[in-house]
């Protein structure tokens, strides 16, 4: 199922996903004891994962019971100004009781290959075979990619691996990214979409352009946009 939820502002568009974070993990801890995420990296989830550790969010959730992943990375040490694990990790992992040992971030100190080699065997170890996550956050890039399934590159191509080691032409840079594959598994994909500069974007989805975004539709899981008024364009 295919949901759209457009809200007033970035602020509101904040709170409605902490909530549906909020309600996945309660959800999934209620039915299988735990509750197993892959975070967004970019700038729009900050706000959400800044609610998500304050008290009206955080003392909802049974922490110790939450697998932390991500969608991607990029190619830097854990405490670089560009790294999703440290953006994640300021905004609200260092707050609330995870275990070090269930917060799996992807080891950008390390070459891509080994990184996603060594993400896809925490992957594996953690959801068992047949496994799926129980949410997956992305954002949306204004050149239509997610997580870092970039246009025209092998990764949006992975159809069989996990997680996949990419080198993105237009950064020039290296990024491990999950794939099309682990994402289409997931019981519930959600996109967090904010401001003007995400609309021509989306109006070229809602045209029908082939981009790696619209390949995000999972196979019996739900997906829902979470926009806000700046982005969808009313
Ligand atoms: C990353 C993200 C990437 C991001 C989009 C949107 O590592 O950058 O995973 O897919 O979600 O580029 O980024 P903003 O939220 O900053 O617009």
């Amino acid at each position: 199922m295919i949901y759209t939820r457009v809200f007033e502002e970035q602020t509101a568009l904040a709170r409605g996903a902490a909530e549906v974070f909020v309600q996945a993990a309660v959800g999934a801890i209620a039915q299988r004891r735990r509750f197993v995420v892959a975070l967004s990296g970019g700038s729009t989830p900050r706000s959400t994962y800044e609610l998500l550790s304050s008290p009206e969010f955080a003392s909802r959730v049974d922490w110790p019971r939450v697998h932390i992943f991500w969608g991607d990375e990029r190619m830097v040490p854990p405490h670089h100004a560009d790294s999703n694990y440290r953006m994640a990790l300021e905004s609200f992992l260092a707050k609330v009781a995870i275990p070090d040992t269930q917060i799996h971030r992807i080891r950008g100190e390390l070459s891509a290959e080994e990184a996603a080699q060594a993400y896809a065997a925490d992957l594996s170890a953690t959801l068992g075979i047949g496994g799926r996550f129980d949410l997956i956050l992305l954002g949306l890039g204004s050149d239509g990619h997610t997580a870092s399934l970039f246009p025209g590159t092998s990764a949006v191509q992975e159809q069989v691996a996990p997680v996949a080691a990419v080198y993105v032409e237009r950064l020039a840079a290296w990024r491990v990214t999950l794939t099309l594959p682990t994402i289409n598994a997931t019981r519930s994909v959600v996109f967090l979409i904010s401001g003007s500069g995400k609309r021509e974007t989306l109006a070229r989805m809602r045209a029908g352009e082939r981009l790696p975004a619209t390949l995000i539709r999972p196979d019996s899981g739900q997906l829902l946009w979470l926009l806000d008024r700046e982005a969808f364009g009313i």
